[in-house]
Parts: C-alpha cells; structure tokens; sequence
C-alpha cells in the first residue's frame, strides 16, 4: 500500500487521473530501468479494409523498429472492428490482410505475438471489468466517439461508445508498457493510464495482498514520434488520411502498385507556390506539410532536411522524388501481402499460434485481476 486513500466510485473522475505522475506503478518506467516487469509493447490495428500509407508511416513502420529492442504484441482488432457494421466474409480477408500487411513490412512472427483479438477471451473479459472502472464522463469526452457517431449518435453501436474500454483492455491484459500508435489515438491511451490508475487506486489493498504492492497495472506510454503521426488525405490537406474516405485518390494503400502510387501522388492536391526553405513557412499550407512529412518518413529524415535541400523547388519536381521513394517503399510490402494472401491457411495457421502464446500471458494476469476485483476463482 502506497498510504494512498481508496478512490471512491463515481468520485470525481479527473481526481483519479491527477496523481498519476506521483506514483510509478511497476513496469511504468523509462527506458533502459531496470524495472521489475520487462518492458512490453502491444498495439493493435483494425481490419477494416484499405490499409494506407497513415497506417504504414502512423504505426506499423514503427511496430518493425520496436521488434528490434522490445518483446512486442502485435494485434489485429476484430472485436474492435464490429463496432461499426462488417460485412462478415469482408472482416475474415481483411483480418488476413492487416496481418499480412504486419509481415510483409518486417515483423517476424515466429519471435513476436502476431494474433486476432478475438481468439483470446480475456479482452472481453477485461473490457468488461474496465467498462465498470471508467466513468461515463470519461467516455463522454472521447472525439473519436463524437467524430465517428456523427449526428446519428442515437443509433450508433453501444460498442462504438465503449471502445477505448476493450482497447484499454487490449494493452493491459498483458500489462504492456509502451504502446506504438498515430497521433489520433492520444486520447484513449490517455483513457487508458486513467483506468489503469483508477483501478490501482480503487483496488489497492487487494492488489497488495496479491503481491502487486502499487497496483497490477503499468500506466502504458503513448509512443507518438516521427514526422508521419498524422498523415493527411492528398485531396484535402485538412483531412485524416483514413480507410473510409470515399474518395481512393485521398489515400495510397498499402496494396497499390506502382502505377497506382504515382498517379495518386501526382494528383495530390498542392498549392501553387513553391516549397519553402524551413517548416516555419510550411504555416497554413497544409497540403504542402503534409506531402514534407511523408517524404521525411519514408527517406528516414526531418522536415528541416527535406526543406533545406528542397527549399524553392517546383512540387511537379518534388512529387518526382516523392514517387520514387514512395514506389520503392510500399511497391515491395504490396506485392509480398498479395503473396502471403494467396495462401490463407498459412495466415490463420500464424494466427492461431500467435493466439495460443497471447493466452500464456493473457490467462494468468486475468486470473489475479479476477482474484483481486473478489471474483471467486478456482
Ligand atoms: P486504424 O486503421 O484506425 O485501426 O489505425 C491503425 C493505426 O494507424 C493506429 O495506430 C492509428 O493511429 C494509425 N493511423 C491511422 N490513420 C493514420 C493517419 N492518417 N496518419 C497516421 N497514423 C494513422
Ligand atoms: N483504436 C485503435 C485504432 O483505431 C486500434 C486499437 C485497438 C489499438 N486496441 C489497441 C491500438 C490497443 C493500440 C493499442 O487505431
């Protein structure tokens, strides 16, 4: 016990958030401390169809790097999928894509966790208990709720509203400390550190007759960084770059061949000045910004770089460049996924293993979190 008083239900909600910094749960530290619990990465990705570049340079271009100095798990969301209505046999090939998708950009599945969410049941299970530690003002707040419910809020799905509960969940089953993901996730990993506090708060003293002297859970780091954690459609530099704009120009999938990608990029909205020599002058021209950023991520520089030797060109002989890097970066991923999905088998095979190691971890923490919320356990 930390000496800490119990967090009483329904009490002020950013009262259980605020001392999060005061107190460093184990697992929650820095790089390179030696902690008690190893560091772990977990992060999950949708499969609902038109993976892009956002996607690519926003997180799973990262999830490969990682691979390189952490364990990491790496989860293809179904369960969150359903949120929003799936066509059934659509879901089953685009679970198999994110999932080629993850091996055809690097990650070696047989040394990290490749599975679906729901082939392990304690996401569920864990969702559930999180969905009665949240409080609906948390929810309420979460603008991805708001964005995707639109002005039909009424009739969107109770899944949609309760989302960031079963994605806290998804990191906390394996009481992951650092979670790779773009920009636009921000706010429900914030979610997350919020109901991974309020638990260890509310459940401090059965946490510590557990053995989890300042609580079960890691509050787990956002990992944010690089120049793409927000890439912009390419019709409309204000836009999310995302898998359901209506419009294929917008987006450069992650399938796209050759000829695919250069005419998008060479399509791509731009304005009629030329490029500026520093960032400062990329300021309320978002098209622009946005084409800088994807050439620094996929030329492995900064804006600064690309500007200082780009600065005054034309955009016809910039998008030049940006289609040979870009052709050169996802041409080879696109074709190594077609490959990989002409064998499903061999996907699901993955899958089903990488479930079965998921559970190794997963079962044991469900049974202490069981035993520590007062479930009768066996
Ligand atoms: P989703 O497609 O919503 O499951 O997102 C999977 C991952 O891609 C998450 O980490 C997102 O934050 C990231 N992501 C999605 N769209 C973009 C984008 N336009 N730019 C950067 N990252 C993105
Ligand atoms: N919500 C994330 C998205 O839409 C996907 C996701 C689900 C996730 N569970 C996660 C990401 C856990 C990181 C960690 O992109």
């Amino acid at each position: 016990m930390t000496g800490k008083s119990k967090q009483e239900h329904g009490g002020k909600p950013r009262k259980a958030a605020a001392p999060r910094k005061a107190r460093k749960p184990r697992g929650g530290g820095a790089a390179g401390k030696a902690r008690p619990i190893r560091e772990r990465v977990f992060s999950g990705v949708q499969p609902t169809g038109n993976l892009h570049l956002g996607n690519y340079l926003g997180a799973i271009k990262r999830f490969v790097e990682l691979q390189e100095s952490h364990e990491c798990i790496y989860c293809v969301v179904d369960m969150h999928a359903i949120t929003v209505w799936q066509d059934p046999e659509a879901l089953t090939r685009n679970t198999r894509e994110v999932t080629a998708a993850f091996i055809a950009a690097g990650i070696d599945p047989d040394k990290q966790i490749v599975f679906n969410q729901s082939q392990v049941s304690g996401h569920a299970e864990l969702a559930w208990i999180f969905s009665c530690v949240a409080r609906l003002g948390w929810l309420n707040r979460m603008t991805q709720f708001k964005e995707k419910a639109g002005k039909s809020r009424e009739n969107a799905s109770v899944g949609l509203y309760a989302y960031p509960n079963l994605m806290a969940a998804d990191i906390l089953l394996y009481r992951a400390t650092h979670v790779p993901v773009g920009e636009d996730q921000k706010q429900h990993l914030e979610l997350a550190r919020d109901i991974a506090q309020k638990f260890n708060t509310d459940f401090a003293e059965s946490c510590a007759r557990a053995g989890f002297e300042g609580g079960f859970f890691p509050l787990p780091e956002p990992l944010i960084a690089g120049p793409a954690t927000r890439v912009m459609s390419l019709r409309d530099g204000t836009k999310k770059m995302s898998k359901s704009d209506p419009s294929d120009l917008a987006r450069i999938n992650m399938t796209d061949d050759a000829d695919a990608i250069a005419k998008k990029i060479r399509k791509a909205r731009t304005d009629p000045d030329p490029l500026p020599s520093e960032p400062a002058g990329l300021e309320g021209r978002p098209e622009a910004e946005n084409l800088v950023g994807i050439f620094a991520a996929l030329s492995g520089t900064s804006p600064e770089d690309v500007l200082a030797t780009h600065g005054g060109s034309q955009f016809s002989d910039f998008k030049k460049e940006l289609i040979a890097l870009a052709i050169a970066e996802i041409g080879p991923i696109g074709a190594e996924m077609q490959r990989l999905m002409s064998d499903p088998a061999e996907i699901d095979r993955i899958l089903c293993r990488g479930a079965a190691r998921a559970r190794q971890i997963a079962d044991p923490n469900m049974r202490t979190v069981k035993d520590i919320v007062g479930f009768v356990v066996e």
